[in-house]
């Protein structure tokens, strides 16, 4: 796939608040979060509702989990400054796209996404044959579309999401994008651009549209972004007229994947709260190490001389992660010749672990004492995301008949 995703665009993440993050979440998410935070314009937002769509049925911990998520994001480098930090149900907004939305979902597409099925099988103990659950990919389209996002960071078993979140933007615009006269207020919109960037921009299009040189197209949407003079409905309309007969009112988004480490949990199945093998980002130094220390490893290394196998031990991914290659060897070499034991083993691991999350507990110390410090920054990126969300709620509704 051809990336259009160009820096400054818009990225659009969610998390569901469960709790205190951990190891895997920092390795699998949070240090990607921190990477783009510069070099595009993020929105990441805490997920409550789409927590209720499985655990509706407790939900005492919702704004504990709150807090302690967002202090989690802070504590590990998520600038507030520069990205917009808000929590999903602050902006009623994106309920209204999601039930405007539902009325031209087909059944089907929402029936069809892989985690339907898998998840009722994996939380078999809870009644998911709710409304709520079935609607939530189109939840998370809602999130995604509502600002305009251009990529979606997201992990392997989301991509469906995303995918499901193009048709259903492409669906909308296929009906509400036509308008009378459309080619005509396209015309009259590109000559806001001025002679140069009308030129630009139809040139771009005629690449796009004979050789479907994506880069043109690309190049093309830059350039009505780019316009201070156009109206909202007029830049619809330009970037419609790259491609087609009608508006583009909500953009196609993309997944953005990402290759992450593997992060093994203490036992080496995957870090995850409900397996009880945790590290977690603020844990107590001293609980770490023993947690490390006392974490298995190969079981054919039942004494200090037998000899063992790194492949087989969840020490040995931890090495991945936070070992060079010289370290890698001399566990490889020692392992497999019983030449060190596996406390050695463990040690540049303890000590990589600990350093990684001391800075992280530090910075997490201010914000543990004054939870109004986190709420202030929570109710900042409320307003920010608000903004947005009118904005394009004003498009939406005036496309399906709500308003003029
Ligand atoms: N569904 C995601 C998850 O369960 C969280 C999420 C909700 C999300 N809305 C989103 C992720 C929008 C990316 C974009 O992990
Ligand atoms: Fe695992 Fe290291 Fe022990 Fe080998 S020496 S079994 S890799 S902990």
């Amino acid at each position: 796939m051809v990336s259009l995703v160009t820096t400054g665009s818009r990225v659009v993440s969610g998390m569901r608040p469960t709790g205190s993050l951990h190891l895997g979440h920092y390795h699998g998410v949070l240090k990607n979060w921190l990477r783009l935070q510069y070099e595009y314009e993020c929105f990441f937002f805490i997920a409550d509702w789409h927590a209720l769509t499985t655990h509706y049925d407790d939900p005492s911990d919702i704004q504990r989990n709150i807090i302690e998520m967002t202090i989690d994001w802070l504590a590990v480098g998520v600038n507030p400054a520069s990205v917009t930090l808000f929590v999903q149900s602050d902006v009623v907004e994106h309920a209204e796209l999601h039930l405007l939305l539902s009325m031209i979902t087909p059944l089907g597409w929402l029936e069809r996404v892989p985690s339907y099925k898998d998840q009722q099988e994996k939380l078999r103990e809870k009644d998911l044959a709710t409304y709520g659950f079935l609607g939530y990919p189109l939840l998370q389209s809602a999130d995604i579309l509502l600002y305009g996002a251009a990529a979606v960071p997201v992990g392997e078993d989301q991509v469906a999401h995303v995918e499901m979140t193009r048709e259903v933007a492409r669906r909308f615009n296929h009906l509400y994008g036509r308008e009378e006269n459309f080619e005509k207020k396209a015309k009259r919109a590109m000559r806001q651009l001025g002679e140069h960037n009308q030129e630009l921009y139809l040139d771009a299009r005629r690449r796009y549209q004979e050789q479907g040189d994506t880069e043109a197209l690309e190049a093309g949407r830059r350039v009505a972004l780019a316009s201070a003079r156009l109206t909202v409905a007029d830049r619809d309309r330009l970037m419609g007229y790259l491609e087609g007969t009608g508006r583009t009112i909500l953009n196609e988004p993309e997944a953005l994947l990402t290759p992450t480490p593997k992060v093994p949990g203490l036992d080496g199945q995957k870090m995850s709260k409900s397996y009880g093998n945790t590290i977690g980002l603020r844990e107590d130094p001293a609980v770490v190490e023993k947690k490390l220390r006392t974490m298995p490893t190969d079981p054919a290394r039942v004494r200090r001389t037998d000899p063992g196998d790194p492949r087989k031990c969840p020490v040995w991914d931890f090495h991945q992660i936070y070992s060079d290659d010289d370290t890698r060897n001399w566990v490889m070499e020692g392992c497999t010749t019983a030449g060190i034991g596996c406390i050695d083993c463990k040690g540049p691991v303890i000590e990589a672990v600990l350093e990684e999350l001391k800075p992280i507990r530090e910075r997490a110390v201010p914000f543990e004492d004054d939870h109004e410090a986190v709420r202030a920054i929570l109710n900042e990126g409320r307003e920010q995301a608000r903004d947005d969300a009118r904005e394009t709620m004003e498009q939406v509704r005036a496309a399906m008949g709500l308003e003029d």
